[in-house]
């Protein structure tokens, strides 16, 4: 299963503690090295987690920059412990505004662990998902202008191609963390039709009795994908 989160409620973690809000992302990074872990175990194949979204770049520079440094040291640390845990890194969003030496990480860390076939982890940073679209459509595009394409190609399925998660399933579920119960421009054309599950508890109280809970909620969701109830449950 593909699973997405929104991983929301850093900055408030840390002011009800009287902390400074980078404090808190400090705590929602090691939550995401814990929730990585537990993945396989769980049945989850693909993890994407929102890191940072297009829109992130409006908040103060000083917490822009907390944020920055705590994904360099992310990329640093996580490294070896990635590529050795069979997980296959793939980062979603436009890493051109991303500071060089991130963002050459972020490749060095894709192309390690391409080959890993155990869980998928997308990190969405600097991602939109009206940004991805747009992308994607700019990709078309120019293999319409180098004739690889003609505009009758296009098709929802030949669409996907263009986008950053190219060859991926669809999520089945989306949790937002935190309280809001709103998407803020995450995988827009992935969600169609997947699962939205909001929890008021923020990131870096998340834990994963809560995941499993969540999970085993799910697990009893019945998905129609527009079509008509299964056999079993539909009244005659
Ligand atoms: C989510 O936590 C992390 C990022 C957006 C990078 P927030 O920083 O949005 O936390 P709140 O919503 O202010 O509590
Ligand atoms: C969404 O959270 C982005 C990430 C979790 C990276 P935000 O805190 O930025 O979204 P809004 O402002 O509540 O919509
Ligand atoms: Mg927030």
């Amino acid at each position: 299963m593909h699973l997405g989160i929104i991983m929301d409620g850093n900055g408030r973690w840390a002011v009800e503690r009287r902390l400074p809000r980078a404090f808190g992302h400090k705590r929602g990074a090691s939550k995401v090295t814990e929730i990585v872990t537990a993945c396989p175990d769980l049945g989850i194949k693909t993890l994407t987690l929102y890191a940072f979204s297009t829109e992130n770049w409006t908040r103060t520079a000083h917490e822009v920059s907390s944020l920055m440094k705590l994904f360099r040291g992310y990329l640093q640390n996580k490294f070896l412990e990635l590529v050795e845990n069979n997980v296959k890194v793939v980062f979603l969003g436009d890493p051109s505004p991303i500071a060089r030496d991130i963002s050459s990480q972020m490749k060095r860390l894709e192309l390690a662990t391409k080959d890993n076939d155990g869980l998928t982890l997308n990190i969405a940073l600097n991602y939109g998902g009206r940004d991805e679209i747009v992308r994607a459509a700019q990709k078309f595009g120019m293999d319409t202008v180098a004739d690889k394409v003609i505009p009758k190609d296009l098709t929802t399925e030949t669409f996907e191609r263009y986008l950053d998660t190219k060859g991926q399933t669809n999520p089945d579920l989306i949790i937002r963390t935190a309280g809001q119960r709103r998407i803020s421009n995450f995988l827009l054309w992935q969600i169609a039709y997947s699962e939205l599950y909001f929890t008021n508890t923020t990131w870096p109280d998340f834990t994963i009795k809560e995941l499993q809970l969540i999970l085993s909620e799910f697990n009893q969701e019945e998905r129609t994908f527009g079509g008509n109830k299964s056999k079993t449950t539909q009244i005659h």
